[in-house]
């Protein structure tokens, strides 16, 4: 079982994914625990009604990132997670937690990295006229949205498509991937070793594993 802290801002639709994936397909992990920065968060009502623990740490409360890093390190520790999973998590941490936890973060991120990092990928996608896009699960390093990427989703954007149709077809291919490379670390198929290499099935990983919806 691989031990994980989840970390959201929102409305926890990935979250959700990793509860019923753990419940219907035996994902063999072990969500120890979820953390929001935001009181409000849909996704811990997800996480009660699947009786989680929960934690908030409202980052207005703190006088700059570096403490409320200390903060959400100081929540986290006491479950001794293998791994860190932000899902939909939204405030940019410091090196201070990124290295506290290196090498042991995920993140899942609306595009296919490394194009679109940052915010507003849907709409970026679609006025850049970009005819494919998708979503993709990465280690996280100190700049943002820039680590080895170990599994991306790719879809054609179709011709009549908004920024929310968009977000809501790429949220569906999020709910497999991230589960998936989860079950592929805590099945000891994928390694991230402690200089940040990835490797899958003992090759090391050089390019994405892509998968087409
Ligand atoms: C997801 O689309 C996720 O990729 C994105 O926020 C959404 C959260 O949805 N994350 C980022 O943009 C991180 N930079 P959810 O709360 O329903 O899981």
């Amino acid at each position: 079982m691989l031990n994980i802290v989840v970390l959201i801002s929102g409305g926890g639709s990935n979250l959700q994914a990793l509860i019923d994936a753990c419940k219907t397909e035996q994902l063999p992990i072990n969500i120890k625990a979820v953390v929001s920065n935001r009181a409000a968060a849909l996704g811990l009502e997800r996480a009660s009604k699947a009786q989680l623990d929960c934690a908030v740490v409202d980052h207005k409360k703190f006088s700059s990132r570096a403490v409320f890093d200390q903060a959400l390190c100081d929540t986290i520790d006491p479950y001794q997670p293998d791994f860190i999973v932000l899902a939909g998590f939204m405030r940019m941490l410091t090196p201070l937690f990124i290295n506290h936890y290196a090498c042991r973060i995920l993140n899942i991120h609306p595009s296919r990295l490394p194009a679109y990092k940052g915010l507003n990928t849907h709409q970026r996608v679609l006025d850049d006229g970009e005819s494919k896009h998708g979503a993709s699960v990465h280690v996280v390093t100190e700049a943002l949205d820039d680590g080895p990427v170990i599994l991306q989703s790719e879809l054609n954007v179709l011709a009549n498509e908004t920024q929310s149709t968009l977000a809501q077809r790429i949220l569906q291919t999020e709910h497999i991937i991230l589960p998936l490379a989860l079950r592929w670390l805590a099945e000891k198929r994928l390694f991230i070793r402690s200089n940040g290499q990835v490797e899958f099935d003992a090759h090391l990983l050089t390019e994405p594993i892509q998968m087409q919806f």
